[in-house]
């Protein structure tokens, strides 16, 4: 059969509320024009994140029945261990709430001004945790990314030869860990090949300098190295998965994303002092070494989650429908971030709406006429959410794991070639009120 199905049935649902357009835009002013201070009752289809809105599967939630809530030493804690070494190897595994309480404990341990912090592309939380210790995040995305249109198979790639420029011109001391994130998500949710896994690790290593992985989404990435990258279609994603961990020292992880949870992160290194650092941070934020952040239960869900997510044919299906919404949107005219990656389609609006300067927000504009258009939430992830360090000006929809159908898809792909057909009519936005942090959950906006 050539038809590729969703490898589940539903046997729960959650009902979706329709508004009318008028409804919709008296929603947006009370909102500012920022989809985030919208409520989510309002919406039709909800793509502003893949992160934490997965549907667990039955053995999920049977999992968290057993979820043992002691203190100390639960039981949940030492089989999310067991999972979680058989996959990375990292000797020791921090549960955190989420994936950025993973990153502030590592930087608060690792950074000092001065400091700098190489990166492909930093996701906005891991800047502004690397920035809030006084160090510097780079960007060192290879230079095939700055092309949305270029179908290069691993756009996520570091630029090694500037992470080698980088630690002779500043020196090692000054850095102290080079980063991947895998896949790229700020970067259009493009993957990271092996090679160059390989390669930044061997520099930073050559350094003495410790290799991390921000490894939210190391199973989407896996299964695009096996399906891109020659010499790994005999692989499993599980053992992809495996190779790319066994050449970190560490990583950050949010379980919010490749591991079906609704909420959870992790925090794993092999450094026995390090670890003993970060253990000390979490208890006075987190909670007791065994639980983090979490409940025993949140626990028992990522030790299933982390299993299910390597399925093959679940990553097919996942790596597939993605490509669906890229392919009948890009195939009709609106330029995407080429080729599709695993957990989002991004539309170069900059390259859509070029009547719209990036200082006027582009992908903004798109994400409010999509919301008032069809009750689509969307995000902007361009000037907004990185003022001077955005690269491009992108709209992403993030496909939740496991929750729409392909009819939600169409639904999705008629709005947008709809909004597409009257490109020219949509207009600027300036932001009104902005706070000093991430400024994209909060700020407002006025239309101009
Ligand atoms: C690449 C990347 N790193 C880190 C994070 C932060 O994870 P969390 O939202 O669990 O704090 C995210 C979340 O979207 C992410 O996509």
């Amino acid at each position: 059969m050539k038809t590729i199905i969703e490898p589940f049935r539903i046997k729960s649902v959650e009902p979706l509320r329709r508004t009318t357009i008028e409804e919709r835009q008296a929603l947006l002013e009370k909102a500012g024009y920022n989809l985030f201070l919208l409520d989510a009752a309002d919406i039709l289809i909800d793509l502003l994140t893949d992160s934490g809105t997965s549907a667990m599967s039955t053995e999920q939630w049977a999992a968290m029945m057993r979820g043992d809530e002691s203190y100390a030493g639960s039981a949940s804690y030492f089989r999310l261990k067991r999972v979680v070494e058989d996959l990375t190897g990292f000797r020791h595994v921090i549960p955190t709430h989420q994936g950025r309480a993973a990153e502030r404990i590592l930087f608060t341990v690792m950074c000092r001004p001065g400091h700098i912090v190489p990166n492909n592309t930093h996701f906005d939380t891991t800047r502004a945790n690397v920035e809030f210790t006084g160090a510097r995040a780079e960007d060192l995305v290879c230079a095939a990314a700055s092309d949305t249109q270029s179908r290069a198979p691993f756009k996520g790639d570091m630029d090694v030869a500037a992470l080698e420029r980088l630690i002779e011109t500043e020196g090692h001391d000054k850095i102290p860990l080079v980063m991947i994130t895998v896949t790229n998500n700020s970067g259009g949710g493009q993957p990271v090949s092996m090679a160059n896994i390989e390669a930044a690790s061997a520099v930073a290593h050559r350094h003495g300098i410790p290799f991390y992985l921000d490894a939210c989404r190391f199973a989407e990435n896996a299964y695009l190295i096996q399906q891109r990258e020659p010499g790994y279609a005999g692989c499993s994603p599980k053992q992809i998965a495996q190779k790319m961990f066994s050449l970190a020292d560490g990583c950050t992880f949010s379980a919010k994303k490749d591991a079906f949870a609704n909420i959870g992160g992790l925090l794993c290194t092999n450094d026995d002092r390090l670890a003993a650092q970060e253990t000390n941070l979490l208890i006075l934020t987190e909670g007791f070494p065994t639980y983090g952040g979490l409940a025993g239960r949140d626990l028992d869900a990522i030790a299933v989650g982390l299993e299910e997510v390597l399925h093959p044919d679940y990553l097919e299906y996942r790596i597939v429908s993605t490509a669906y919404l890229g392919r009948h949107i890009a195939d009709r005219g609106v330029p995407i971030v080429e080729p599709p990656g695993g957990h989002a389609i991004y539309i170069d609006a900059g390259r859509m709406l070029p009547h719209i300067p990036r200082h006027e927000f582009p992908a903004q504009s798109l994400a409010v006429e999509l919301y008032r258009h069809a009750g689509i939430r969307s995000v902007e992830i361009g000037s907004v959410m990185f003022g001077e360090h955005a690269r491009n000006e992108l709209l992403r929809l993030a496909i939740p794991r496991r929750v729409y159908t392909q009819s939600h898809i169409d639904y999705v792909v008629e709005a947008i070639l709809e909004v597409n057909a009257r490109k020219d009519s949509l207009r600027g936005y300036a932001i009104v009120e902005e706070p000093p942090f991430l400024r994209h959950f909060s700020c407002r906006f006025r239309p101009l």
